[in-house]
């Protein structure tokens, strides 16, 4: 291949796609399977062109793509790929470093330090803590579950009936009890003199849960915590950057208490996925869990190695992605996005209180809304499987007390307030269509 063409040629597809994503359908209008039947059973036998790879990319991968870059897609938690964070991971991949232990790559190790500190900075998170990046929010809650265990000799992990699946499944995966604690009527995890920490190796608390942006009380949970000699965990995988804005700081409240921390730079921070921050107010005992260095990788500067922190030997050069992101933007630029998402939410949901057809059915929090159409779980089922079927806009579902009820998450940089417009005028069409005959 001819690097430097077909390099051209691959960023003018990228730039090319991020220019249209906005007219292709955000939910893939394909149904499983399709894809498979299109693609070659087997591998080629001689080397084909970089350019029959694009062309195949628009012919083939395109359709089945579900475009997370669209601006109106509202499912799960939406995200954005930053273009400074695209360019930073082709870098990255051209760079390829494998900081196994600092002498493999002082750059990445040290960017990293630097950079997880600065994100420390702009969330106004304690001086002195510890952090490194990892792949997911689902590796950092493992970890921290890990360096919990090591530290406490139990076996118990405790969090709220609306904690995220990845606590369940850390749980399961190291063979520890979960014990799952109910919510309030503003779906934080209740603490009175049910709350049972004795053996608790740890407590996760959820600042902005995954179904309805909630928050756990963290500064009672981190009291009874240390009183019980357990650690804490705070999961802010999505609602963390938002502390980037200062009057968003009312859910750090208790934040300082933890022993460890995640936030999700490729959720709500413009980063390209991968990236999980994890901040430990205790590197020591974090080091102990993990530290494991064979005689191949022994080296006077040990007490720099970032995979002593985690499980991964082999890390990724994350950072150069998120370095990138916070200096084409900055702290002014970050905030001023962040707060038009949350202006954006907050201004879907008047117009859900507004409408007798419709309810919010969680207090609203951050960037995400979730309501429903006044009726039944099955019409509210069909109107969103309509909505998703017409592409123009994608969100999911979650249920709450059983009932069925939709979300609206806003949180790709793309995202004006026409598509919020538009994407209540489609809910509404849709709605009104259940009305008619068939
Ligand atoms: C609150 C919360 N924690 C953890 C996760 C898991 O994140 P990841 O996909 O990075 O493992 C999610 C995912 O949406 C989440 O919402």
């Amino acid at each position: 291949m001819n690097f430097r063409e077909d390099g051209y040629a691959a960023v003018d597809w990228a730039a090319d796609y991020l220019e249209r994503v906005a007219d292709l359908p955000v939910l893939a209008q394909v149904a499983p399977g399709d894809l498979s039947a299109k693609l070659p059973s087997a591998p080629p036998e001689e080397g084909e062109q970089f350019a029959d790879v694009l062309r195949d990319l628009d012919e083939l991968i395109l359709p089945a793509l579900t475009n997370w870059q669209h601006p109106r897609f509202f499912a799960y938690f939406a995200v954005t790929a930053s273009e400074p964070g695209i360019l930073a991971e082709l870098i990255a991949a051209t760079l390829n470093q494998v900081a196994i232990v600092w002498r493999a790559s002082p750059a990445s190790t040290e960017l990293e330090l630097r950079v997880v500190d600065w994100v420390r900075q702009l969330l106004g998170l304690p001086e002195g803590w510890h952090g490194h990046i990892e792949d997911t929010a689902s590796t950092s809650t493992l970890a921290a579950l890990i360096a919990a265990r090591h530290v406490t000799g139990r076996d118990v992990v405790v969090c709220s009936e609306h904690a995220h699946s990845s606590v369940d499944k850390a749980a399961r995966m190291l063979g520890m009890e979960l014990r799952k604690v109910p919510a309030d009527d503003e779906l934080r995890m209740r603490v009175d003199d049910g709350l049972r920490l004795a053996d608790a190796a740890a407590v996760v608390a959820t600042v902005g849960t995954t179904s309805f942006a909630s928050v756990d009380p963290v500064r009672e949970l981190g009291e009874r915590a240390r009183r019980a000699g357990a650690w804490l965990h705070v999961d802010a995988a999505y609602a963390g950057p938002s502390w980037i804005c200062e009057e968003e700081r009312w859910s750090q409240d208790g934040v300082e208490l933890a022993d460890s921390l995640v936030v999700n730079p490729h959720k709500w921070l413009l980063t390209p996925m991968d990236c999980s921050l994890l901040w430990t107010s205790r590197p020591e005992d974090f080091r102990k869990a993990f530290s494991l260095v064979p005689e191949y990788l022994r080296t006077s500067e040990d007490v720099y190695s970032l995979s002593e922190y985690g499980p991964a030997l082999g890390r990724r050069f994350r950072s150069l992605k998120l370095w990138a992101v916070l200096r084409c933007y900055g702290r002014a630029e970050l905030q001023r996005i962040l707060r038009e998402h949350i202006r954006l939410a907050n201004l879907f949901a008047e117009w859900i209180e507004a409408d007798p057809d419709w309810e919010l059915v969680a207090p609203q929090r951050f960037s995400l809304v979730v309501f429903r159409l006044n009726g039944t779980d099955e019409q509210n089922e069909a109107l969103l499987q309509r909505v998703n079927a017409s592409g123009e806009l994608f969100m999911s579902h979650t249920r709450l007390n059983g009932r069925y009820v939709l979300r609206l998450a806003i949180g790709n940089a793309r995202t004006m307030e026409d598509d919020v417009r538009r994407a209540w005028d489609v809910l509404r069409r849709e709605a009104v269509t259940r009305a008619r005959p068939a």
